[in-house]
This record gives C-alpha cells, structure tokens and sequence, in this order.
C-alpha cells in the first residue's frame, strides 16, 4: 500500500486514540480540562453557530447519576471528569456539529494523555434532572474523561476498516 503523509503528531495522536472507559485515581487539573474545553468550542459547524454548551461535571455524585442516562455509560462513574454536550437544536446539521465538537474535546485530551469515552443519551428526561437542565435545552451525548488505567493498554488492538475498503476514487466501484 501507498504510504501516507500526514502531519506526524496529529497522526499519531489519530493513530493512538481509543474508547477508554477505565481510568486511574488520578485527578484532571482545571487547567487541563480548559485548554481540552477551549478546542472544542474551536471546532467547525454549519454556518458557524457553533450550536453547543459543555458542562463540565466532576461531582462523583452527579457522575454516579449520570450512569443512568444512557444503555452503556458505566463508565462515567468512574471517570474523572464528563462534559456534557448541551443543545438547544435537534436536527441533523446539529448532530454533525456535535460530532465535530467531541471529537475536536476527545483528541485535545488525549494530546495531554487523557483518554475519554462517548456515552450516547438514550434517556433524555433522566440526563435534564441529573443536569438541572431547562426544558430548550437538549444533551445527547455526555463524554467522560480521565488518565487511562493500566489495564487501557492491555485492551484488544484497534479494529478499523482497511483504507481500501472504506476509501474510492473519482467515481463508484
Ligand atoms: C456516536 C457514538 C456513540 C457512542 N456511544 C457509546 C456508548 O453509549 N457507550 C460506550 O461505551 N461507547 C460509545 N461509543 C464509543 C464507541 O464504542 C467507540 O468509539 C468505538 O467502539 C471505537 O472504539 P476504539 O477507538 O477503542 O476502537 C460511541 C461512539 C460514537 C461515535
């Protein structure tokens, strides 16, 4: 296969970055959860109405609850920190920007060694009294953050599509 250029450190950091649910002890300082808050709001939307909050959580109590919101969010109670994603849209356009954001959050925490995991909201009453959240207000996707655990690098190896399966050229096969 061809080999690829890319830019070396956001490759790597590409390359490397994995669903982590189980984190160390260790605490996240403030300023690190800043700077990985301020690259989110720094990613693209359409027309630039950057259609989102994040609400940093870090109360272990509201970590716990946070449990309860989504089919496979175990992880955020063990977390050392979640930033929920807060909308006041629901649409398609604002989904993609969400995306945008999480991953602009998820590969600015990991430049610093802190991994992180998705969890998909599935029970929307239950993630707006958890987070006090008025009724305009939507939060489809909270993301928990933490130093991975040792037990991180024994996980299987990374599982993607080979580059000729996904990518075409000019025109449809
Ligand atoms: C839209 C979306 C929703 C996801 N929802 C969950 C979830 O609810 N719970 C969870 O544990 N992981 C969730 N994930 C994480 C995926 O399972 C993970 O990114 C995928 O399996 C690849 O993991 P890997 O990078 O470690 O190979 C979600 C990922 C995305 C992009």
């Amino acid at each position: 296969m061809r080999e690829m250029k890319e830019p070396a450190r956001v490759a790597e950091l590409i390359s490397t970055q994995r669903a982590t649910r189980q984190y160390s002890q260790q605490a996240v300082c403030e300023e690190d959860i800043r700077t990985i808050l301020n690259a989110g709001r720094q990613a693209p939307s359409a027309n630039n109405r950057q259609p989102w909050h994040f609400l940093v959580v870090r109360e272990r109590s509201r970590l716990q609850r946070l449990v309860q919101c989504g089919r496979s969010a175990d992880q955020v109670e063990r977390a050392a920190f979640a930033i929920a994603l807060v909308t006041a849209h629901t649409g398609t356009e604002d989904d993609f920007d969400l995306g945008q954001a999480a991953a602009y959050l998820q590969l600015a925490a990991w430049d610093l060694g802190i991994g992180s995991c998705i969890a998909w909201v599935h029970y929307a009453e239950k993630v707006s009294e958890v987070l006090h959240l008025p009724a305009e207000l939507h939060c489809p996707v909270v993301l928990s953050f933490g130093y991975p655990a040792s037990q991180h690098k024994s996980q299987p190896p990374k599982k993607r599509k080979p580059f000729d399966e996904v990518v075409y050229w000019e025109h449809w096969p």
